[in-house]
């Protein structure tokens, strides 16, 4: 599995969003597919400034994925979704000159073991927007298995599938 860091950001400084810029422009098939246009301004700002009605800010978390030091991808966790106990990945994105080694696995991992060690690691979700048809494949491929839930987001190009997978038992 890859070696990565995962780096949690509390707050945006400018080199941290010139940084996270650079990943979405290096994510440009992502960007197409859920949205039908690349990222811009708007993502890096909801990037550092989620908010989810009912969960407490501290709970809703951005990081950095870094390798040797360097940037190489993106994720979000909000700790404590809908039901007590769950979890929910918000985002998970690996540069494209990055993918292949291992560096979205073992964030994966690291953010499982992040709700696994908070009173939230019962299960995680991620939701996958239709039009996503790559994503799938990889999410299937780490255990998480669709619930036959599916929700109209007028932000994005296709409805949301919800995937989900026990961290216990
Ligand atoms: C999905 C994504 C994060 C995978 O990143 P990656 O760095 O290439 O993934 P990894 O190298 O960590 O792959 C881990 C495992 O998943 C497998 N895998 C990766 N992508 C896959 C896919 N599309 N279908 C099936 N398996 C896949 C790998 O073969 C690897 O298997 P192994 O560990 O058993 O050898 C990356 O393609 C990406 O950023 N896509 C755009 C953003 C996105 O769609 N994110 C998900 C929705 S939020």
């Amino acid at each position: 599995m890859g070696s990565i860091e995962l780096v949690q950001f509390r707050e945006a400084t400018p080199e941290r969003e010139a940084e996270v810029a650079r990943v979405m422009a290096e994510c440009p098939d992502y960007y197409r597919a859920v949205q039908g246009r690349l990222a811009g301004p708007g993502e890096v700002k909801d990037f550092f400034h989620a908010e989810v009605p009912g969960i407490p800010p501290e709970d809703v978390r951005s990081y950095g994925i870094y390798s040797q030091g360097r940037m190489v991808g993106l994720a979000s966790l909000v700790l404590g979704w809908k039901r007590p106990g769950q979890s929910m990945i918000g985002f998970l994105a690996v540069s494209e000159r990055e993918r292949g080694h291992g560096f979205a696995r073992a964030a994966c991992c690291a953010l499982e073991a992040t709700a696994r060690s908070s009173p939230h690691g019962t299960s995680m979700r991620i939701g996958i927007v239709e039009t996503n048809a790559n994503a799938f494949g990889f999410w299937r491929h780490l255990g998480f298995v669709e619930t036959g839930e599916r929700k109209t987001l007028e932000e994005f190009a296709g409805d949301v599938i919800l995937l989900e997978k026990p961290l216990h038992g």
